[in-house]
């Protein structure tokens, strides 16, 4: 048997990384270059992107910052088609970034919708795409996407992000089929509720809410970054080299966990 040698394993390899300026796509980059990768981090923020590069810089590994919007067609093209002519491939793309808020439907602006939609769902397509093309030249390659449980299962005031999140797993999973004979995996991660600034200002903005969101969850802690980054850095790797159109859940059981008979761990 191989052992995969996983301090290493994504030397020579390049990463574009969205959102990679902070919370968790930033953690994906660092742990992609901590396995000797090259990574491109790409989002709409200079000083955020540039953050994350000197972070990664100073640990000894190689970075760059892309600026661009993934709502923009044809800057996502033009930024991804630069990092594949820069560096000579693109091994693995990871579509983090997101936007969210909570939101009743009756109140939610078409143009709430439309910012959160075209960032989940048309960004992670355009970024796909792009990414993509040079993946099948090269007849190999791993993607993957962040999404969230309620995808699934739905959750009141997330039915912008729910509905674009949903998406992106039919997109995965569609892919993951048409790509397969051609050496291009996809999959996603949902992650659950994770330590970051922008997930907390947005979906547990205060004290009452944060304990909410930590009593749902059966393991009673909130994930670290890293720990989330270690889920996607298994999926681009190739130890899993047969897994594709997967989700990978890790939320600390909390979806599993929604009580709806009496819970035994109450009494
Ligand atoms: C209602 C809101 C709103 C809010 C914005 N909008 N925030 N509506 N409640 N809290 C509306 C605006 O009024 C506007 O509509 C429209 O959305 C676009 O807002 P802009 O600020 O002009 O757009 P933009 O600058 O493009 O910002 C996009 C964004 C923003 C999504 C709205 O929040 C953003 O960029 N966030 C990025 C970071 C982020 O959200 N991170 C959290 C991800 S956490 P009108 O009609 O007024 O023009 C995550 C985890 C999920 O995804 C899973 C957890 C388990």
């Amino acid at each position: 048997m191989k052992i995969l040698d996983t301090t290493t394993e994504f030397a020579d390899q390049v990463a574009v990384v969205t959102g990679g300026g902070s919370g968790i796509g930033q953690a994906i980059a660092l742990r992609w270059a901590a396995a000797g990768g090259t990574v491109a981090v790409l989002g709409r923020r200079k000083d955020a992107l540039e953050a994350t590069v000197n972070r990664i810089a100073e640990a000894g590994g190689t970075a760059e910052a892309v600026v661009c919007d993934v709502r923009d067609h044809a800057g996502v093209a033009e930024a991804i088609d630069g990092v594949a002519n820069r560096h000579g491939r693109i091994d693995a793309l990871v579509n983090n970034a997101a936007g969210n808020f909570i939101a009743q439907a009756e109140d939610l602006s078409p143009n709430g919708w439309k910012a959160v939609t075209d960032i989940v769902l048309n960004g992670t397509f355009y970024c796909t795409h792009a990414a993509g093309r040079h993946m099948l030249a090269a007849g190999r390659g791993a993607v993957v996407n962040v999404v969230a449980s309620y995808a699934w299962h739905g959750h009141p005031g997330t039915v912008h992000s729910a509905a674009a999140k949903g998406g992106v797993v039919a997109m995965t999973r569609t892919l993951a089929v048409e790509w397969a004979a051609r050496g291009v995996r996809l999959n996603c991660i949902a992650p659950g509720p994770t330590e970051t600034e922008g997930a907390g200002a947005a979906l547990w903005p205060t004290p009452d809410a944060r304990q909410g969101v930590l009593s749902s969850v059966p393991m009673a802690r909130f994930a670290s970054t890293d720990e989330i980054a270690e889920s996607a850095a298994f999926l681009l790797s190739d130890r899993a080299a047969y897994v594709t159109g997967d989700v990978l859940v890790a939320d600390g059981g909390q979806w599993l966990g929604k009580a709806i008979y009496t819970d035994p761990r109450a009494r």
